[in-house]
């Protein structure tokens, strides 16, 4: 299979695992290229694509542009603070008219869970989804998959812990669908407060216990506290937060096996991981971001050449 199912990256939820493989596949090559002298191919010469952030990002943002800029692609960059969108226009108006400017793809950040399906349907460019609110962030997904991948080989068995903050997370949701059509096994931990409802019918096992998820688990993805998505308390303090769900080196260094420690960042530092753990030999934090390039190179790339 050289091609992808799709020609829109909305959610990892609508990709097969083969689709997934192709991504990582083609992100190992990539990931070469980024590492030579002349860091740039000319895959996406003729194309143009418009990154259109509705939501804050570093990661995300920064990493696409790259990505596009090393496949040679050009770029146009539109925030909506700065925008029209504050005078008024729709969405829907706002992409069209950037179309119009001859872009032939939009990658989009924004706050509503499944902006980026409404936009698909209706304008006629490639949507990539660089996380809906709280429903799927799936380059963040398949950029964690294949870190994991580089540090464990074929993730078929491996037992991958989320933790954290799971009801507010789009990565969550994501990494569940990535990793389980990898065949790894996935469990969550968190305050029940901040574990949804429905995510033992994910086939997802919940574990309340930070220590009992540490023993049993090779990689734990921690997750930020979203504060800005809780407009209730879920938990005490931050101070009893992090007593009972927080990551110290001390406690990795006690573990009878060496896990990963990952985190898509931004980190809430001392809240869900000590600074100690967060930079400490287990941690693949800025592995991640290094290989979010890689990862986003091939999406794009792959999109491309995906049939309408
Ligand atoms: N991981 C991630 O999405 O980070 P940003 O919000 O900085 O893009």
């Amino acid at each position: 299979m050289s091609q992808l199912s799709t020609r829109h990256l909305l959610g990892i939820k609508e990709l097969s695992e083969e689709d997934i493989r192709l991504v990582l596949d083609t992100a190992a090559n990539f990931k070469e290229v980024i590492n030579r002298p002349i860091k740039k191919v000319p895959s996406l010469r003729d194309i143009t694509i418009a990154n259109i952030f509705f939501e804050n990002s570093t990661r995300t943002r920064l990493s696409f542009e790259l990505a596009e800029k090393r496949l040679s692609a050009d770029v146009v960059n539109f925030s909506s603070s700065t925008s029209s969108v504050k005078k008024g226009e729709t969405l829907v108006d706002t992409v069209n008219n950037i179309l119009a400017m001859k872009v032939d793809m939009v990658v989009m950040r924004h706050s509503s869970p499944g902006a980026p399906h409404f936009l698909s349907q209706n304008v006629p460019a490639n949507v990539v989804n660089a996380g809906d609110g709280t429903h799927e962030h799936p380059t963040q997904a398949l950029l964690d998959a294949f870190s994991m991948q580089e540090k464990l080989g074929d993730l078929t068995g491996k037992k991958i812990a989320i933790i954290g903050d799971i009801l507010h997370s789009r990565v969550a949701l994501s990494n569940i669908f990535c990793l389980q059509k990898l065949g790894a096994e996935v469990r969550v931990c968190g305050p029940t407060t901040l574990l949804p409802k429905y995510i033992e019918s994910l086939g997802v096992k919940v574990e309340l216990d930070l220590h009992k998820i540490l023993n049993w688990c090779d990689v734990a993805n921690v997750l930020r506290i979203q504060l800005e998505r809780q407009q209730i308390k879920y938990f005490p303090s931050l101070r009893e937060y992090s007593l009972y769900y927080g990551i110290t080196k001390k406690m990795l260094d006690q573990l009878d096996k060496k896990i990963v420690v990952m985190h898509p960042g931004p980190i809430n530092r001392g809240v869900e991981l000590s600074s100690d753990a967060a930079d400490s030999s287990h941690s693949i934090i800025l592995d991640q971001v290094e290989n979010g390039v890689a990862v986003r190179m091939a999406v794009l790339y792959l999109l491309a050449g995906a049939k309408g």
